[in-house]
């Protein structure tokens, strides 16, 4: 089984969102899936022209020649594609929304009816994979993820691809200060792994399992102190006054 996976965070390796997604991953890897992991940041996608060439002059190619074209093959043989995004103003941010808009030559001009919907028909080649969707956030509430959710269901049926669930880590930045202080932060990853294990293994995610990857590990008042003690201290270093 071939899975394909983005990290969209500027932070790379160092991100909050590879937190969630290196565990995801590697469960995965354990269940027998090949997996493949590219860094949106190290390459070059520049935005869709909305020209359509890719339908009407060189069918399935973009005009554009950047990394889109090494991408587009990989996407289109994964059994499971997983897109892991910071959120970003309550969506996904700009980087992984250029990885989605660009994939349109995945798909053909033609309009087919699809659960009472219209859609475009996939191209020779295109499997109809899942989509696993991985993001973090700063604020601690869950619910934080509703747009992102709604949008990458909506998105999966656009693309043609089935959507398999999603998981979402609250402020996933303080995971290692909260381990630190004695917080079982452990279970949030072996969840997220057994998540990537169950995903291969049966094709389903359970919602007990992600609900451990988002459960809350603190309580919201004590979190809102530290976060502001934390950020009133970061100025005043920076401005030399600490
Ligand atoms: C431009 C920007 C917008 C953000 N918007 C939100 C937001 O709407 N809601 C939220 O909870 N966190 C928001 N965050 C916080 C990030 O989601 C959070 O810091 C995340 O852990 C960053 O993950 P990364 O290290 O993988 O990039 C925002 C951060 C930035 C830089």
């Amino acid at each position: 089984m071939k899975v394909i996976a983005f990290n969209s965070s500027p932070h790379l390796e160092r991100s909050a969102t590879n937190r969630v997604l290196v565990p995801f991953l590697d469960g995965m890897e354990t269940a027998g899936a090949e997996v493949e992991l590219s860094y949106l940041h190290r390459l070059e996608i520049r935005p869709c022209l909305g020209c359509l060439a890719c339908w009407l002059k060189t069918p399935g190619r973009c005009a554009q020649q950047d990394d889109m074209a090494d991408i587009l093959p990989g996407v289109a043989e994964s059994d499971i594609a997983v897109y892991a995004t910071p959120l970003f103003v309550d969506g996904m941010n700009a980087t992984m929304k250029n990885l989605l808009d660009r994939s349109i030559p995945l798909l053909q001009p033609w309009f087919v009816l699809e659960d009472s919907h219209c859609r475009h028909d996939r191209i020779e080649g295109y499997k109809n994979g899942k989509v696993a969707l991985v993001s973090v956030c700063g604020f601690t509430e869950t619910d934080n993820f509703n747009p992102l959710v709604a949008h990458m269901v909506a998105a999966c049926r656009n693309m043609r691809r089935e959507f398999a669930g999603a998981l979402l880590r609250p402020y996933a930045n303080s995971l290692p200060e909260l381990a630190k202080a004695g917080i079982d932060v452990d279970d949030v990853y072996a969840a997220a792994r057994e998540a990537g294990t169950q995903l291969v293994q049966t094709g389903k995610m359970n919602s007990d399992t992600l609900d451990r990857v988002s459960r809350q590990l603190i309580p919201r008042d004590r979190y809102i102190r530290a976060v502001n003690i934390h950020f009133r201290q970061a100025i005043r270093r920076n401005l030399g006054k600490a």
